[in-house]
């Protein structure tokens, strides 16, 4: 299909992720009325009662969407004789929500008004341009000089020319800083998608993760920062976050728990705030989130901040606003992940998390200085297993084609290859749209062995730890009712589980401590081939966004 550019200088667009009407035209950004043009990504909460107002005050309305409203209004005001700028201004107060925004006014072609509250919006400043975006990754091709604003701000934009003002209508100031663009400016290498790309990335980015956090030659652990608590006057942690990263969190919750001593609540970030837990002054929380901008962590973060919660985020875009908005950073070194579905993110944050339970561990007296050096060495080796469990590419993408037939498909998995499970059955359903369910193998007699018949793919997670004989026990029992065996292990497991396979998938020998990185990578080639072979788009699945930045 050919068309041609509308001609002009100025403009604004946005790829909507649906959530007040469908993905149709009529519902796609900007949405415009005669004088004024806007494109929002968040939420306004208020938007029917504000609809309402403005169709008693002649306002015709033609989309479903939330974002209309914004439009109406301020062009309300452009018709009660205000200025572009006062009219934005008189209707920021209005909106509840979350929102970043950027209008275009007919008439004035040098001028753009980009808002935010809730959502992220940094400014690009280019040579004789301006730029609004959410962030720097999108920014990375026009420019590496970036104000972000913050939370409340709004910003009057012309070529040259900008203006930031804060909530209260006065001007403020905020830093303008490089970015790391050529490590943002992302291509696929020789891969076809960026999620093959990333995965293979992991011995790399892993290493390079763990590099920060350790004092290699004396085998301690170093982390980057001072950590303004003491693991001693800690009693809990309370870790959320969303889809992959909180399946991270569940991974670390073990750790924290075998090696800190240490209580670990989970949740996911959208319901964390609203449940009430009880939570004490002084304990800590953690976040964990690749972009940074999560509307629902974020939303969490603040909460436990207001709780009076010490908070640590482990982020990978260290610009992000969870990053800006935490007391301690702990960044994962992953670079700039494209694909949708999180890999390489996922595993860096497992890195970093054991290496914070390592230090929680010694400064509680529950780990001496032995058993840090033992753990540290086991994480050294880290990169060169993952590079060594790559290897089972090829014998993954045959299996690949038999699951891309199946209906559905079940994960299972004790100690940390549970939560491992229910990040395997993510992916699947993410990258395949294949139905799949992760569940801890024990738990696979309360329900849902009922699904399990001869056209059952069941991927068992068991590597040759503590806990090994009972999965096997459990494998027997998905065997006995003719479900199809794919058995992830490693030497030993594979010559000790006497069970038929459909496959055995053998992995390299590892102490147990920190398996699920290296067991999540035939997890993750299993999810990507199944995706390929499938026909999906795998590095941008449909109805899924990389950072989802409404509540
Ligand atoms: C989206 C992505 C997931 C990701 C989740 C959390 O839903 O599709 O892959 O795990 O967000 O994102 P975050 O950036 O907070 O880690």
């Amino acid at each position: 299909m050919s068309y041609s550019p509308p001609a002009g200088q100025s403009g604004i667009g946005h790829t909507r992720w649906a959530t007040h009407g469908k993905p149709t035209e009529s519902n796609a950004h900007p949405h415009a009325t005669d004088n004024v043009a806007v494109v929002h990504n968040g939420i306004i909460e208020n938007f029917r009662e504000l609809r309402a107002e403005l169709e008693r005050n002649g306002a015709e309305f033609y989309s479903e969407t939330d974002t209309e409203v914004v439009v109406h209004l301020v062009e309300f005001y452009l018709k009660n004789g205000y200025s572009p700028q006062d009219a934005v201004q008189a209707s920021l107060p209005r909106l509840r929500g979350a929102f970043a925004l950027a209008f275009l006014f007919k008439g004035h072609d040098d001028l753009l008004i980009g808002a935010c509250k809730g959502s992220p919006l940094a400014i690009g400043h280019g040579n004789g341009e301006v730029y609004l975006g959410s962030d720097a990754l999108a920014l990375a091709p026009l420019t590496d000089t970036i104000t972000y604003l913050e939370d409340g701000d709004w910003a009057v934009l012309t070529r040259a020319t900008c203006v930031i003002y804060g909530t209260d209508g006065s001007v403020v100031p905020r830093e303008t800083s490089k970015s790391d663009v050529s490590s943002l400016l992302a291509d696929k290498a020789n891969y076809r998608h960026f999620m093959a790309k990333e995965i293979h990335e992991q011995p790399t980015v892993v290493g390079k993760t763990l590099a920060h956090y350790l004092d290699v030659a004396a085998k301690r652990v170093a982390l980057p920062v001072a950590l303004p608590f003491d693991f001693n006057s800690i009693e809990r942690i309370s870790i959320t976050a969303c889809g992959t990263a909180s399946y991270a969190g569940h991974i670390a919750k073990y750790w924290f728990e075998r090696l800190a001593r240490l209580s670990v609540e989970i949740d996911v970030a959208s319901e964390f705030r609203y449940r009430e837990a009880p939570l004490r002054r002084g304990d800590l929380a953690i976040v964990i989130s690749q972009s940074g901008e999560t509307a629902d962590t974020l939303a969490a973060l603040r909460y436990a901040k207001g709780q009076g919660l010490h908070t640590i985020s482990v982020v990978n875009v260290p610009t992000s606003t969870i990053a800006r908005e935490s007391e301690s950073v702990l960044p994962t070194l992953a670079g700039a992940e494209i694909g949708v579905a999180s890999t390489k993110a996922f595993l860096c944050q497992l890195m970093v998390l054991a290496v914070l339970a390592i230090a929680a561990g010694r400064e509680r007296g529950k780990l001496s200085e032995i058993d840090e050096s033992k753990l540290v060495q086991e994480l050294i080796e880290m990169p060169r297993l993952i590079a060594a469990a790559l290897l089972v590419e090829p014998q993954i993408e045959k299996l690949a084609r038999y699951i891309a037939a199946a209906r559905a498909a079940l994960y299972l998995g004790r100690g940390t290859s549970a939560p491992l499970a229910l990040e395997g059955a993510l992916k699947l359903k993410e990258i395949s749209y294949i139905h799949s369910e992760g569940y801890a193998a024990g738990e696979l007699k309360h329900g849902p062995i009922a699904l399990v018949d001869e056209a059952m793919p069941v991927v068992v997670i068991a590597p040759y730890d503590g806990v090994f004989e009972k999965t096997i026990s459990n494998m027997q029992e998905v065997a006995a009712r003719g479900g199809k065996i794919i058995l992830i292990t490693d030497a030993k497991g594979a010559s000790e589980a006497t069970v038929d396979t459909l496959v055995t998938i053998v992995l390299p020998t590892m102490v147990a401590s920190f398996t699920p990185m290296v067991y999540a990578i035939p997890v993750q080639l299993l999810a990507y081939h199944t995706g390929v072979v499938s026909g999906a788009d795998v590095d941008q699945p449909r109805n899924l966004a990389k950072s989802v930045t409404v509540e």
